[in-house]
């Protein structure tokens, strides 16, 4: 089948590769998106694609997004944004720092002008962001509002291309799942759509690692519905081929356990592979347990998604482990 593909822009370096690792004397199966660019590394530049991309054709100047102090997604918005011209400004939860780490230094560096929340205030971000937006179109200027993660139905598609992409490298006939870190949802519903869409027989497996069971199923739902029902695509959702394995972010989204630490320390020393604390690691930690232990890294895609600055912001207990 061929798919419709909305425009887009090239930022990204894809395909990324498709790797076979051996970890504890067990073969899986690994997708590289940590590898989609250097400073705009991680799974956020493929939805960014198709964002900017409209974001340039309606003309905009500035781009609004939001995000932790640590988002990947935030500091990926703003060296894209740079690149193709236009102004930026973050709305993040979490404070300023004079000797800012990792996304935040990023940010920093390439000149994004920077609102800081506080946990209450971030509540209502896309209120504070749509009433910035408004006030500036008041004085002639037009401003594009990116939501957390890059993740509604445009942007979804970065990942819905990555399912095609993937059925190119992989015959997915043979391969039960993939699993990804799910932070706002949006890659979990792209790759949803995508095996609808292509009619393969593979679950999605979604670690979440910021919202509750619950809402990471629906927002993942209402995501992929919401695609489906704007682009009219001749799809339909079998909710039964979503996953969610919870349980894995129990320390909190900006906090990470000693024992996944450890694990992201060995995985690193025996493949050279950087995971992140807030995302990847948790998420490899799922995959270990349910999967990787179990023997079937053969059968379940593990993707990395990215991230890799976030380590670098917490140095520190990276070291300590
Ligand atoms: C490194 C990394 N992995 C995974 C995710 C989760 O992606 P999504 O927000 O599309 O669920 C994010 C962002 O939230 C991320 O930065």
């Amino acid at each position: 089948m061929k798919i419709n593909y909305p425009p887009k822009f090239n930022l990204a370096n894809i395909p990324t590769p498709l790797q076979k690792i051996k970890y504890k004397n067990r073969n899986f199966l690994i997708k590289r998106d940590d590898l989609t660019g250097s400073l705009l590394s991680g799974n956020k530049v493929r939805k960014l694609e198709y964002l900017l991309h409209e974001a340039k054709r309606k003309r905009t100047d500035y781009i609004f997004t939001c995000g932790g102090e640590q988002s990947n997604h935030a500091r990926s918005v703003v060296i894209a944004a740079k690149k193709l011209g236009f102004k930026v400004k973050l709305f993040l939860w979490g404070k300023d720092s004079q000797s800012a780490q990792g996304n935040l230094f990023l940010d920093k560096f390439f000149g994004a002008e920077i609102s800081y929340l506080n946990k209450e205030n971030y509540i209502d971000v896309n209120y504070i962001m749509q009433e910035e937006a408004e006030a500036l179109k008041k004085k002639g200027k037009k401003v594009y509002v990116i939501p957390e993660g890059g993740s509604n139905a445009l942007g979804i598609w970065g990942y819905i291309s990555f399912v095609d992409e993937l059925r190119k490298q992989v015959d997915l006939k043979n391969i039960e799942g993939i699993l990804s870190a799910s932070g706002s949802g949006g890659t979990a519903a792209g790759l949803l759509v995508g095996v609808s869409l292509l009619k393969l027989p593979v679950k999605i497996y979604a670690v979440n690692v910021l919202y509750s069971k619950d809402l990471i199923i629906k927002k993942i739902l209402n995501s992929a519905e919401g695609c489906i029902r704007e682009f009219n695509l001749p799809c339909k959702l079998n909710e039964t081929k979503l996953e969610v394995l919870y349980g894995f972010s129990k320390e909190g989204y900006k906090k990470i356990e000693k024992k996944k630490l450890k694990l992201i320390k060995h995985f690193a020393q025996s493949s050279g592979i950087l995971l992140d604390p807030a995302y990847t690691g948790k998420a490899f930690a799922a995959y270990y347990e349910n999967f990787l232990m179990k023997k079937k890294g053969m059968k379940v895609i593990f993707i990395h998604t990215g991230g890799m600055f976030g380590a670098f912001a917490k140095n520190k207990e990276y070291l300590a482990v």
